[in-house]
């Protein structure tokens, strides 16, 4: 059975696949699987947002193809990992866990590269152009950590 790792953030068009697709291409494909899902509804079926898919390509990875849809209760059963990339989406995520053993699988992303800091990978959505590149490079470093960690773990 392949170590099975979800992204949640708000939308799941910006951030979350973003972090998908970085994650999965420092991960063997046969040993774990990546998915991403959005707290919101509002994009379930939709493609990324096109800024997060041009940024993706100008470093050589392709996220088209990825759906969004919504996180949902039996995902704590599902995957084994589960990362967050704000303080909000982690509240939003603890609320519907059942028990200490599903809390237990939640963690804000960025906690990988500042221990406890609880600091939020920023929303880019409404913001500047640029905000797509400063999400990459956080995402892209707090999951060369996190792949680092997975595969000496479940190896
Ligand atoms: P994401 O960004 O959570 O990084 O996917 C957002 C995208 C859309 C919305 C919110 C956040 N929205 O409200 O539509």
């Amino acid at each position: 059975m392949p170590v099975k790792i979800l992204m949640v953030c708000l939308g799941n068009i910006c951030r979350s696949p973003l972090a998908e697709g970085i994650l999965a291409s420092k991960l063997p494909k046969n040993k774990f699987t990546v998915d991403s899902a959005g707290t919101g509804p509002w994009h379930v079926g939709k493609s990324p947002d096109a800024r997060s898919i041009a940024t993706a390509k100008i470093n050589k990875l392709d996220i088209s193809k990825q759906k969004g849809r919504q996180f949902k209760t039996t995902d704590f059963d599902t995957f084994d990992y589960i990362y967050v990339m704000d303080k909000s989406n982690y509240d939003d995520v603890i609320e519907l866990a059942k028990n200490p053993e599903q809390k237990n699988k939640v963690q804000i992303i960025l906690n990988e590269l500042f221990p406890k800091e609880n600091v939020d990978v920023p929303d880019p959505y409404f913001g500047l152009t640029n905000g797509f590149d400063i999400v990459y490079d956080m995402l892209d470093e707090a999951c060369t950590i996190i792949a680092e960690k997975l595969i000496a773990k479940h190896s």
